[in-house]
């Protein structure tokens, strides 16, 4: 049997993935202990964890060199990665919103100014909106832009909200709900559907449990 390749991102998804990995009864030792190493077989043989960076989770599994991915909704709606999203994981839970100073009526004689970590979101959701923009990538401290008159508004992730209250900005719209997704290569759901369908299948059972 195939091993089936799992990408997951350093940090908070990937304490969370293992855990749900372990209460179905797939353990990686040695990831368990702390271990700086960046590739992981399980005890069966049959997955392998790499850690990536959590940009890179959705390329990886695009390009197969992953069969499975754990990623944030809105990292993989940014990477507009072709994969199959087959799993709600339920945590992670934040939102997509647009945020400004104040709800400025919009001017049809000038282009917004959307500053974003997430330029891709930012255009499709305009777009479906009939409005073009300008978008601004940035990499960090977004709320930043319109204080300093970078950009109009920012699209950005809120969670609590107090990064926007701090600095004095509103939400203006919100876009979606975003939480960690499972995603699946195109190629290898079908290659390897003996093991990656029963794996699915105890996840989305453990999952329910969890939630009750
Ligand atoms: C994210 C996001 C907001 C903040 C939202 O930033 O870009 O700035 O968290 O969280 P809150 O609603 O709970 O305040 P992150 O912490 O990733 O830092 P960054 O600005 O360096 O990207």
């Amino acid at each position: 049997m195939d091993v089936v390749k799992i990408a997951l991102g350093k940090g908070r998804l990937e304490e969370f993935t293992v855990e749900i990995f372990q209460k179905i009864g797939i353990e990686f030792p040695e990831l368990e202990k702390g271990s700086r190493k960046l590739i992981f077989d399980d005890e069966s043989g049959n997955f392998r964890i790499v850690l990536v960076k959590a940009t890179d989770v959705a390329t990886y599994v695009e390009n197969g060199a992953a069969d499975i991915g754990v990623i944030g909704k809105d990292t993989l709606m940014e990477s507009e990665a072709d994969v199959f999203e087959v799993l709600d994981l339920g945590f992670g839970k934040c939102k997509f919103a647009v945020a400004g100073l104040s709800v400025q009526p919009i001017n049809p004689n000038q282009k917004l100014k959307v500053a974003s970590k997430y330029p891709n979101v930012a255009k499709a959701f305009y777009e479906k909106k009939g409005i073009s923009v300008e978008t601004i990538k940035l990499n960090g401290s977004v709320e930043l832009a319109p204080l300093i008159g970078l950009s109009d508004v920012i699209v950005d992730i809120v969670e609590t909200g107090r990064t926007l209250k701090e600095n004095g900005l509103a939400i203006i719209e919100d876009i979606c709900d975003i939480s960690a997704r499972l995603i699946v290569n195109k190629a290898s759901f079908k290659t390897k559907t003996e093991t990656i369908h029963p794996l699915l299948n105890k996840m989305e059972q453990e999952l329910a449990r969890m939630s009750v």
